[in-house]
């Protein structure tokens, strides 16, 4: 984000699938967005922001269809259940539409027509997973089967358990209904693809020298552009969705049109406002999108490559966040680690600026963050209740008590430059996406009035010299101003009570930075103030943890076939019975011991001690690493081990370990593999262990 430009900024979030409830996964984008987005503004940008929700694609219609519903029906459920809980997480868009309005379907027509008539979408017959028993075309994640790069198990349009690559129709192997669960077999088909392959040097150009934001979304895009671009198939069979022109039978695939949906709906805000969405897509405004780390192919590859051939502007940053993770094992709500939004965090009468905090300040936006109620205790005790909350509740106490107006006083130099420093910081901070640094200089100042509160003692000051300890508290009131001003766009709700309270009539929330640094008027009437946070007691925190521990309990037990599976509610998560059935599958091939083998077939197995020399990650991979293991040859063999979510390579390193040696060599994601680290997985706790030997041995000895 420049820091000098003064042009209007579009600041957008990934839209959610109307498809499902709004976990703290979801978060990680939007409140950090909205912190960004009311920070621009406080430093008098002129700021547009807009969403809506994505309700086309493959699972909805499948979803709908377990449901007994229609599509429509659906995503109106969760497009107000989105609706509701943002509003009440303080996150406001100017405009909040969904892929289904007629706005998005004009628009996606005008790209998509433009695309064709610049020669950039071609006809082609291509083989489509079909189902002879369920009689239909299985487009996505109708089908499933084996990725052709890697072999794991995968999506019609993703490897997502694997080496998480898209997919194009008719590359998975081993196709299989998910409707019937049957054999798919391919059929041909006309469908029509994006010449994204043109693409490759302007994109080169745009991601290397143009495209702002974390480094993190450019550095990955550019290494998928080095490899080659594959022209993308951008029709599906199926009726919900944007009708592909000229063709009653095909949709455009939901990647088109959701993206498409940013220009929707800034077009909606702007007929509402009274102002132009040509000046964000058409000219030079600025446009920031706010991405979960996973979307980011689209966001960075086939995105700017449609808005540039059909004569867009094209994105000016993408800002990706790193994943979340909840009492530190794998976000999975198959597997009960989930928190949602509603019934575990607001319903509990949890504040919503705790979590905003907590969001915010737990780790930099690019990195993994974990949500562990003991951690949100933590830091709501120890940050917002000890050193905000004390600061300015103590301040604002003495002040009423003793003075029931803002006293007279003198801004003093040393405190005024120590907010300046803070301005300066915090802006610098979010101007480089690093909402925990501009969370923590915010806080810093926080402990400042505390230390200038505690050192001039107004406690005793006032016995001796009322005028005295006037002008501390009128310094302390000045920066409990302040911190409000900071503080709102992390903590919108709690700060515009502390700035009430300190007798402030302008409307916090458009009221500039600027204004910290006016001195605060002697003579302003105080309000009798309030504890803006209070402790989060142990009791309320076991409870928590005691839902999210019977979550998981009764997730397993489903896997395991315990429970009878209920149909999920349309108040439900979706993707459930689906995800059931895949776990419950597992955890049966878990319990089952294989059949008695020979000696003789155990013989074949060449197993043997290896030392770890060398331990790396696959760059285009979430799961493997690249490892070099001595295990007795002349050169180390390198292997391809699926650790990486559970290993750091340090960890590996020097380590005793099992290899299976005489497996048939494989490449995975392009890396050859020369034999098989052995580990213990106990899929239901996402626990792996990498076998090690008892004590020390020499590598290659043989395991019998
Ligand atoms: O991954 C997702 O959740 C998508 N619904 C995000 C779409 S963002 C955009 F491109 F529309
Ligand atoms: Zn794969």
């Amino acid at each position: 984000m420049s820091k000098s430009s003064s042009k209007p900024v579009l600041v957008t979030c990934g839209l959610p699938y109307a498809n499902g409830k709004a976990h703290i996964g979801h978060l990680r984008t939007y409140v950090p967005a909205d912190i960004f987005v009311r920070s621009l503004r406080k430093e008098g940008r002129e700021v547009t922001f807009v969403c809506g929700s994505d309700t086309h694609g493959t699972p909805i219609v499948v979803n709908a269809e377990e449901l007994g519903i229609t599509p429509k029906e659906l995503v109106e459920i969760y497009h107000k259940h989105f609706d509701e809980i943002f509003k009440q997480l303080g996150i406001y868009f100017d405009a909040f539409g969904t892929t289904d309005d007629p706005e998005n379907h004009n628009r996606t027509l005008d790209i998509v027509n433009r695309l064709i008539e610049k020669g950039y979408v071609y006809p082609k017959i291509i083989e489509i997973a079909y189902c002879p028993s369920c009689n239909r075309f299985l487009p996505d994640r109708y089908v499933e089967g084996s990725c052709p790069h890697c072999g794991e198990t995968a999506r019609g349009d993703e490897c997502d358990q694997g080496c998480g690559k898209h997919l194009e129709p008719g590359e998975l192997q081993n196709p299989v209904c998910t409707i019937c669960g049957g054999p798919a077999e391919y059929k041909q088909q006309e469908h029509f693809f994006f010449k994204l392959s043109d693409f490759s040097d302007y994109l080169m150009d745009y991601l290397s020298n143009d495209l702002g934001g974390t480094s993190n979304a450019r550095n990955y895009a550019l290494g998928w552009v080095k490899q080659g671009l594959s022209d993308w198939c951008i029709t599906r069979n199926l009726e919900w969705g944007v009708k592909f022109p000229g063709r009653d039978d095909l949709v455009v695939y939901v990647w088109v049109d959701a993206p498409i949906g940013y220009i929707a709906f800034t077009e909606q805000w702007a007929a509402k406002a009274g102002d132009s969405w040509e000046k964000y897509w058409k000219n030079d405004g600025e446009i920031v999108h706010f991405i979960g780390g996973d979307i980011t192919y689209h966001h960075c590859i086939f995105w700017p490559a449609m808005l540039k051939g059909a004569d867009y502007s094209v994105p000016t940053a993408v800002v990706a966040s790193g994943m979340v993770k909840i009492e530190e094992k794998k976000f999975s709500k198959t597997r009960g680690y989930v928190v949602w939004v509603g019934e575990d965090y607001l319903d509990h009468g949890f504040h919503p600026d705790l979590l905003r905090y907590y969001l915010a300040s737990y780790t930099s936006h690019t990195k993994e963050l974990n949500f562990s109620w003991r951690v949100l205790q933590e830091k709501v005790n120890t940050e917002l209740v000890a050193v905000l909350g004390n600061f300015l509740y103590r301040t604002m106490l003495f002040a009423f008590k003793n003075f029931g107006e803002v006293p007279a006083g003198e801004l003093e130099p040393a405190i005024k430059e120590e907010i300046e420093k803070t301005l300066k910081e915090v802006k610098a901070a979010m101007a480089e996406y690093e909402f925990k640094r501009a969370v923590d200089s915010a806080m810093a100042l926080a402990s400042f009035g505390n230390t200038y509160f505690q050192s001039h003692e107004p406690w005793s000051l006032i016995k001796q010299d009322k005028a005295a300890c006037g002008h501390v508290i009128y310094n302390c009131l000045h920066l409990a101003k302040a911190l409000s001003l900071i503080f709102e766009p992390v903590i919108p709700e709690t700060a515009e009570t502390a700035w009430k309270e300190l007798g402030q009539e302008e409307d916090l929330h458009t009221a500039l930075y600027d204004e910290a640094l006016v001195p605060i008027k002697a003579g302003t009437k105080l309000a009798k103030p309030q504890i803006l946070f209070t402790k989060l007691e142990d009791d309320r925190i076991k409870e928590m943890e005691e839902i999210a521990n019977q979550r998981v309990k009764a997730a397993n037990a489903k896997a395991a076939g315990k429970v009878e599976e209920k149909e999920p509610s349309k108040s439900e998560g979706m993707g459930t019975a689906k995800d059931v059935e895949e776990a419950k599958k597992a955890a049966a091939e878990e319990r089952e011991i294989l059949p008695t083998i020979e000696y003789k077939d155990f013989a074949k197995l060449d197993i043997r001690v290896g030392k770890v020399l060398l331990a790396e990650p696959i760059k285009k991979s979430r799961k493997l690493l690249r490892v070099e293991v001595d295990i007795g040859e002349e050169k180390p063999r390198q292997l391809v081990a699926g650790m990486a979510p559970y290993y750091t390579p340090e960890e590996l390193v020097g380590k005793y370990v099992i290899v299976l040696a005489n497996l048939k060599p494989a490449k995975l994601c392009g890396v050859e593999s020369n034999g098989m680290m052995l580990a213990a997985d106990d899929c239901a706790n996402d626990i792996v262990a990498a076998l090690t030997p008892d004590k020390e041995i020499k590598p290659g000895s043989r395991i019998r």
